[in-house]
């Protein structure tokens, strides 16, 4: 299997993320958005995520501007036809990805792998959507993408060998460091972390400890770069907030539901670092 041309579909945090890396790293990227606001918004994440490479001497300006070059934008969809691969990074909504694969499959070549950089929607939700479901194939990258080693590469009881293989092959081409994991909601990161946010959380609810101490002990206790009320401003509190409901629905345990604290904070529109405020003020 052989990658030359990626289509990513959704050109936010994640998708200008990923399209900054693969095109640092040779590849040609299609970037998708539905509008064109979405496509410059897209454009100006990924050239400013390259000029900030640059600037650190992590490449040079003119390796810089040469992978911007490998950039194509645009709002037609049907322009997935000519990738390897195409990699959904629109927002988190079920309805929306469901729509996108059946496209996917209407759309791209037909040895295309279909991924998606879901945080949580299971793999098979998309891939039941499709007459593929062998080339569908989870690609969860991590935040910043540039900067961040781990992909998360989540395989259904459908997926392919060949598939995971491939998706594999290209995660380490892209400097990454792939783990494959089985499909269910959160994966391993996830399924691991949210537990481990919202019991912080709870504790400070109860009044165990301040947070700036819960986070003091995270940090040097466990040599963890952040506490969990910084990580958790970091990912974003509407974030945590979604990702924990949606693992409470798939597995109705108690430690996936979010404290009332947690979401008394999203409905005031405090979300962390994207909103200055979350836990934390910035
Ligand atoms: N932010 C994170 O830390 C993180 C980490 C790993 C995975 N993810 C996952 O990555 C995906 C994207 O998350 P994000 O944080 O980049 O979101 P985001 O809101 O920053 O970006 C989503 C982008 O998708 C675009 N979009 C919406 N509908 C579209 C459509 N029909 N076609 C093409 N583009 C469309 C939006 O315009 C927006 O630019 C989600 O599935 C999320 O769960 C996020």
């Amino acid at each position: 299997m052989e990658f030359k041309t990626l289509a990513v579909v959704g050109l936010g945090t994640m998708g200008a993320g990923i399209s900054q890396t693969a095109v640092q790293f040779g590849y040609n990227v299609v970037g998708i958005e539905p509008s064109q606001a979405g496509l410059d918004a897209g454009r100006n994440r990924i050239a400013s995520g390259l000029a900030k490479f640059a600037e650190k001497g992590r490449i040079t300006v003119e390796e810089s501007e040469a992978a911007l070059a490998r950039l194509t934008l645009t709002t037609d969809r049907a322009a997935i036809a000519g990738a390897d691969i195409v990699i959904d990074a629109a927002f988190e909504d079920v309805d929306l990805k469901k729509e996108l694969f059946r496209d996917f499959e209407k759309l791209a070549s037909p040895t295309a792998l279909l991924a998606s950089n879901t945080s949580t929607i299971p793999l098979v939700i998309m891939a039941a959507e499709t007459t593929a479901p062998e080339r569908v194939i989870g690609l969860h990258f991590f935040n910043p993408v540039p900067l961040m080693k781990l992909v998360e590469v989540i395989k259904t009881p459908a997926t392919s060998q060949e598939t995971i293989d491939g998706a594999v092959a290209l995660s380490k081409a892209l400097g990454k460091s792939p783990v494959v994991i089985k499909d269910g909601p959160g994966f391993i990161g996830n399924l691991l972390v949210v537990p481990f946010l919202l019991d912080a959380i709870r504790a400070y609810e109860r009044g165990v400890a301040e947070k700036e101490d819960i986070d003091e002990v995270i940090k040097l206790g466990f040599n963890h770069p952040m506490g969990p009320f910084a990580l958790s401003d970091l990912i974003g509190l509407d974030i945590v907030h979604d990702m924990a409901a949606r693992m409470y629905e798939e597995y109705r345990d108690p430690k996936y539901w979010p404290p009332p604290l947690l979401k008394q904070l999203v409905r005031m529109g405090w979300l962390g670092r994207k909103t200055k405020r979350g836990f934390y003020t910035y």
